[in-house]
């Protein structure tokens, strides 16, 4: 295991127990790091039940809504330096975007899911330089709908697009702090935003069947390249976008169902 003694790390994102940034939290806690999470107000009661399950695991839980400025600044306030790690759990496509032509999503529906999936990054990057020490990391969830054509991703494909493009671009603006930006691209895996997309089922039946290794995967194999990317190990990484997909992505062509 991976030591991540003496860091401190906030993961933002936690929903339900199905969370990647959830998985996440408890797997940075487990290599030994301070970690603290965020969450949205409307998903408190159950963040406030999980933590409940795990009693002293997380260090501190603070409500933070990446659109509201003032949260942001509140709990970088409440959480103090210093900080050596950041994963950036956030993402949302309005879900009607997932069922018309894209050429139908309206600039309102375009700008909500470009803001709070791709900008969110930077945002929240402003308000934590800060804190973050030399040789920090900030590591954000994309999806290879971000470069490829997924069917029935859509709208959120082109977020995750300007998400990717942002880690490059954030890369080069921090690199001189010292601080690492990366993407974790994961395969599918059964979380409340994914179950919200209509082809959900069909990637997540398709991964295991098709992909070089055969095999699902769980928040947990996510959580493992978060640490990878928190820890020292990956001290000359930046700018990248790695992925936890079973090496789905490698392939060109697939087989035959
Ligand atoms: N589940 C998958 O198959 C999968 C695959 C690749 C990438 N991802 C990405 O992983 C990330 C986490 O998603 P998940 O699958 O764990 O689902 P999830 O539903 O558990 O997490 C999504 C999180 O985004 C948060 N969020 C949405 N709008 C927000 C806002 N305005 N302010 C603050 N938080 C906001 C939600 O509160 C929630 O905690 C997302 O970026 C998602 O696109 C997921």
């Amino acid at each position: 295991m991976i030591s991540l003694a003496g860091k401190r790390i906030l993961v933002l994102g936690v929903a339900s127990a199905e969370s990647i940034a959830w998985a996440t939290a408890q797997g940075l806690a487990h290599c030994g790091a301070e970690v603290h999470i965020s969450y949205q107000q409307r998903f408190r009661s159950r963040v406030m039940q999980l933590l409940h399950e795990v009693p002293g695991l997380i260090a501190g839980a603070h409500r933070c809504d990446v659109t509201n400025d003032a949260e942001i600044q509140q709990m970088f306030q409440a959480i103090g330096g210093p900080l050596h790690s950041l994963i950036h759990g956030v993402g949302y496509a309005p879900p009607e975007t997932f069922g018309k032509p894209i050429y139908e999503v309206t600039p309102e529906e375009f700008s909500q899911a470009a803001l709070i999936s791709a900008h969110s990054l930077l945002r929240v990057t402003r308000f934590a330089l800060p804190f973050l020490v030399a040789g920090s990391s900030i590591t954000t969830l994309t999806y290879l709908g971000g470069q490829r054509v997924v069917p029935g991703y859509r709208m959120m494909g082109i977020a995750k697009a300007a998400l990717e493009a942002t880690v490059r671009e954030l890369a080069v603006d921090v690199g001189h702090h010292g601080v690492r930006v990366n993407a974790v691209s994961a395969g599918p895996v059964a979380t409340l935003s994914a179950m919200a997309l209509p082809s959900f089922s069909t990637m997540l039946e398709q991964y295991p069947r098709i992909s070089p290794l055969h095999a699902p995967i769980t928040t947990h194999d996510v959580a493992k390249m978060c640490a990878f990317l928190c820890s020292d190990l990956s001290d000359k990484v930046t700018g990248q976008v790695l992925f936890v997909d079973a090496g789905y992505s490698a392939l060109g062509a697939y087989p035959p169902a």
